[in-house]
């Protein structure tokens, strides 16, 4: 039992039928912490997290939350907030009523004081008494976390707490989860958007199939000397285009001279052949105008532990044409808060 770890797991497995949602996850957060799990659909995120909620107890591993032993024969460890796929809402209940008929559900005499102070850190003041059955997805999810407030927890376990979220709700809900962590709260979240996570963890732990293929901190995934794709937009794109040919450790990207008038270039190259690249370009009297990585590195990262290898190249192909196609960059500059 580790007293610094909120979470600590050895070797979890569960399966649903012949489903193995979950095989072997080792896990350790640290108390006071962001934790973001990450990974494609169906990896066992909300598996993993429905167990460090006590909704669902594994086959076998050891799971301690709050250096308690979980599992069937041992107590709630208490101090565990949260919901996972979506909050469980009363329908015909105002906002502020849900959150009353919850904290009476768990015993508690929460003051409306306190309801109207979670209601106000999740920012739905201005819907407190409308019945949430026409609640959009975001206010939902806002509400669900303005119940697990409510119960001032020690864990903090939300599922894409970000989904459906606008702008605004984004950074409503980062703000409190940075406030609660700074606090001494522990926080273990899902995401499918590595800018979510970057923007509020500072580890993350990515899942594939039911495995960790990542534990750490983002740092370290977004280190290291992988080779990335990168659009470059030069004053002379034929020459930039033949010293990019030339240059020692970079790839020009499949197509990527000639077509919509040749104007960017795209090359996949470590750090340092990049440079080299850039300062050759400099020094031929070649402005560089424009030079950014066609996915961030930490996406990058994503994608490479996680998609198989078939799918890799499929998709690279795909955002590399996108990156060339000066028609499709408006279309990716905008937000996709939806569907996340
Ligand atoms: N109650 C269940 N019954 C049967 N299979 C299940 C059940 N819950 C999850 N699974 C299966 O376990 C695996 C992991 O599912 P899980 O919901 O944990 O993934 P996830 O990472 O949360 O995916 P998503 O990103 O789509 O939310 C999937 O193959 C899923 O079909
Ligand atoms: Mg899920």
């Amino acid at each position: 039992m580790d007293a610094h770890l909120a979470v600590r797991a050895r070797g979890i497995t569960k399966c649903f039928g012949e489903v193995v949602a979950l095989d072997g996850i080792d896990l350790d957060v640290a108390r006071g912490r962001i934790h973001g799990l990450v990974g494609p659909n169906g990896a066992g995120k909300t598996t993993l997290l429905a167990l460090l909620l006590g909704l669902a107890v594994a086959d076998s591993g050891r799971l301690e939350i709050l250096g308690m032993p979980t599992g069937r024969t041992f107590e709630d460890p208490g101090g565990v907030a949260g919901f996972v796929d979506a909050p469980g809402l009363y329908p015909s209940l105002t906002a502020r009523q849900n959150l009353a008929a919850l904290a009476a559900l768990r015993g508690d005499d929460t003051r409306s004081a306190g309801i109207d102070d979670a209601l106000e850190q999740v920012g739905l003041t201005d819907v407190a008494d409308d019945r949430t059955r026409g609640f959009s997805l975001g206010m939902r999810q806002r509400l669900g976390l303005a119940a697990a407030l409510l119960a001032r927890p020690r864990l903090l376990v939300l599922d894409e707490p970000a989904n459906g979220l606008d702008p605004a709700g984004k950074k409503h809900v980062h703000g409190v989860l940075t406030r609660l962590a700074g606090e001494g709260t522990t926080v273990v979240l899902s995401s499918h958007r590595m800018d979510d996570l970057e923007a509020l963890c500072s580890e993350v732990t990515i899942l594939a199939t039911g495995r960790v293929v990542f534990s750490g901190p983002l740092g370290e995934l977004a280190a290291g000397d992988r080779e990335l794709a990168y659009r470059l937009i030069t004053s002379d794109p034929a020459r930039a285009h033949r010293l990019a040919a030339a240059a020692p450790g970079v790839r020009l990207a499949a197509d990527t001279a000639g077509r919509h008038g040749g104007e960017a270039l795209v090359v996949h190259a470590p750090v340092p052949a990049l440079d080299a690249l850039v300062a050759g370009l400099v020094h031929a009297g070649i402005a560089l105008r424009e030079l950014a990585p066609v996915v961030s590195p930490l996406e990058a990262a994503f994608l490479a532990l996680t998609e198989p290898r078939a799918a890799e190249s499929r998709d690279t192909r795909q955002r590399e044409d996108d990156a060339t196609d000066p028609r499709r960059q408006h279309a990716q500059a905008q937000p996709q808060e939806a569907g996340q």
